[in-house]
């Protein structure tokens, strides 16, 4: 059967006609066809068509909970891989699958600044996924991603939009739990998760830390260190094999210069995350402060951006909350024994966050910046 997917690329109208078969694919395409129609009937709406982010906030997010059940997730698996499956491995694997249904869902909106990297990411893993007889060969999409950057620049929230919009299963894994919990298993824990990626895919497997992980090779590494990487990297390039896969491996670190280089190559796309610049710490800080009752002025929330030089975005989380609270902690003696009502909670002003600042410092070192961006200068 003939099938006509139309999608909008930056404004572009593109139309796609391809081959599927009419078995189990229909509803698959349908889900796609509405899905570019709603997104253009969008773009048409708001009128403004060639910004793939700002208006696709709310169109691919997931609001079926079974997406995220874990006995339809192990049954999927189970019928893909048949008898191999490793139930045991695979019942803790699914156990680190992030529910991104409900509030913990991310919308591009909610990833302030970091524009390249949404740009790139549009490119080497939106489109193609989405659309995968444009982007094909050289343009098929990228199947490992590194995210590198100081702590609280926004890897995870990156990697759990990515997965919130395009509807993707979100495995959520630090390298030091998959040592740890895993050790001697841990290599057919690695077999396994990508095994229950290609059954319920699209998927994006998140490993955070992973430089513990796939770290230089060392003469005094264990023997089954050296099996797990030997497994990632059969893993890896195993992906590489099924252009049309959705499968994303997303990893993130803070010390991306202590990876084996072997590792390094096979993440088609690096990306540095840096910490918000000026511009961007203003746009965070009205966003931090978007559902709470303030009273700041565009101009006081300059003077706060102005002020937070080299603070991470997690770092500008920590300061709103703290002004935010600064009166509930300071409640004046004049209200002892009334009841705390809302109403005579005062909005926050300038000086609570002026008070914030002597307290919530920056935490991100000067000499990991500048490894970080000796790295990034090297990698350019
Ligand atoms: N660019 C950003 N836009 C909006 N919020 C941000 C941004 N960067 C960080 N934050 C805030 O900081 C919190 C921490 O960010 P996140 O966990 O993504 O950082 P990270 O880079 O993964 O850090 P780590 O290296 O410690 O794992 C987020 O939940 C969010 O509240
Ligand atoms: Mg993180």
């Amino acid at each position: 059967m003939l099938v006509k997917r139309t999608y909008l690329f930056r404004g572009i109208e593109v139309v796609n006609l391809s081959e599927v078969s009419e078995e189990g694919e229909g509803d698959e395409e349908k889900e796609y066809e509405h899905r570019a129609t709603t997104r253009q009937d969008d773009e048409r709406n708001e009128g403004h068509g060639s910004d793939y982010h700002n208006n696709d906030t709310d169109i691919n997010l997931v609001t079926d909970v079974s997406y995220f059940d874990h006995e339809v997730i192990l049954n999927m698996a189970q019928n893909y891989v048949g008898g191999g499956l490793d139930m045991k491995c695979a019942k803790t694997i699914i156990g680190t699958l992030a529910d991104l249904t409900g509030s913990e869902r991310v919308a591009w909106d909610d990833v302030c600044g970091l524009q390249d990297i949404k740009d790139t990411i549009e490119v080497d893993v939106i489109l193609p996924w989405e659309n995968p007889d444009y982007f094909k060969g050289l343009r098929a999409a990228s199947k490992g991603i590194l995210l590198y950057g100081p702590p609280g620049s926004g890897k995870t929230l990156i990697g759990k939009c990515l997965a919130s919009q395009m509807k993707a299963r979100f495995f959520n894994i630090t390298a030091s739990s998959l040592i740890t919990k895993w050790a001697g298993e841990a290599e057919r824990a690695v077999k396994t998760l990508f095994q229950i990626a290609r059954a319920v895919q699209p998927t994006i497997i998140f490993i955070d830390e992973i430089d513990a992980l796939l770290s230089n090779r060392s003469e005094n590494e264990k023997q089954w260190e050296r099996r797990v990487k030997t497994e990632f990297l059969t893993e890896l390039d195993g992906c590489q094999s099924n252009s049309r896969d959705r499968v994303l491996f997303l990893g993130a670190t803070n010390i991306p210069q202590s990876i084996d280089p072997a590792f390094v190559r096979r993440f088609a796309t690096r990306l540095y995350v840096p910490l918000p610049k000026v511009d961007d710490r203003e746009v965070m800080i009205k966003r931090i402060m978007s559902d709470t009752d303030h009273s700041l002025s565009k101009g006081d929330i300059q003077l706060i951006a102005l002020e937070t030089e080299g603070y991470s975005g997690s770092d500008l989380r920590t300061l709103c909350k703290w002004a935010a609270k600064f009166f509930l902690r300071n409640v004046p003696r004049s209200l002892a024994g009334k009841v705390l009502l809302p109403e005579i909670v005062p909005p926050v002003v300038l000086d609570d966050f002026q008070k914030g600042l002597k307290v919530v410092k920056r935490t991100v070192s000067q000499e990991v910046l500048d490894q970080l961006t000796a790295y990034h200068a090297a990698q350019r």
